[in-house]
């Protein structure tokens, strides 16, 4: 990736050294909090669900729709955004130049798009570690399928 950076040009230039450093600040904080979050998330959930556990053992194909449910049910990243224009969501007033948070790890967990997955009263969150993807594709996905 410095490579890359490195390598970079715009409209002929190379990056400047402000640039630079801080899109590698940007990766540094963006590569770390989501993949310790996210990883230490599975693990517990791994830990603590033995079925769970005994299946991807012994299927490990169902290590990436297992993935894809692991970051909708704990989803690490809360995004923030600015609101550009007054409206209303939901009968909630969002006046410009306000702050929102959009919580991920809430609408990741909205009954009225995942009726079937969402903690009942008495139980913990269900997992279904191989649910197809397309019900939910983490925002990276993409990137990390043309990785592979
Ligand atoms: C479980 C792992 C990860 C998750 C869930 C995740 C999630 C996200 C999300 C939701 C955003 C959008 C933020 C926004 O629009 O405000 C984002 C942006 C970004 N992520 Fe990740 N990410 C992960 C791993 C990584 C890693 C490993 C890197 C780099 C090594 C990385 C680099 C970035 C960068 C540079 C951006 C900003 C892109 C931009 O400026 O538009 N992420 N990520």
């Amino acid at each position: 990736m410095i490579t890359y950076l490195l390598d970079a040009r715009i409209d002929g230039e190379p990056l400047s050294d402000d640039s630079m450093v801080g899109t590698l600040r940007l990766l540094l904080l963006a590569g770390i909090d989501t993949t310790w979050s996210a990883i230490g998330a599975c693990l517990w959930h791994l830990a603590n669900h033995a079925d769970d556990r005994k299946r991807l053992v012994a299927d490990p194909q169902l290590i990436p729709t297992a993935i894809e449910e692991f970051l909708r049910a704990y989803a690490p990243v809360t995004v923030g955004r600015r609101v550009v224009k007054e409206t209303q969501i939901g009968g909630c007033p969002f006046r410009e130049g306000e702050m929102t948070l959009l919580s991920f790890p809430a609408a990741n967990r909205d009954p009225s798009v995942f009726p079937s997955l969402i903690m009942s009263s008495s139980t913990a969150l269900r997992i279904a570690i191989s649910r197809s993807a397309s019900a939910f594709t983490a925002v990276s996905a993409r990137t990390w399928r043309a990785w592979k």
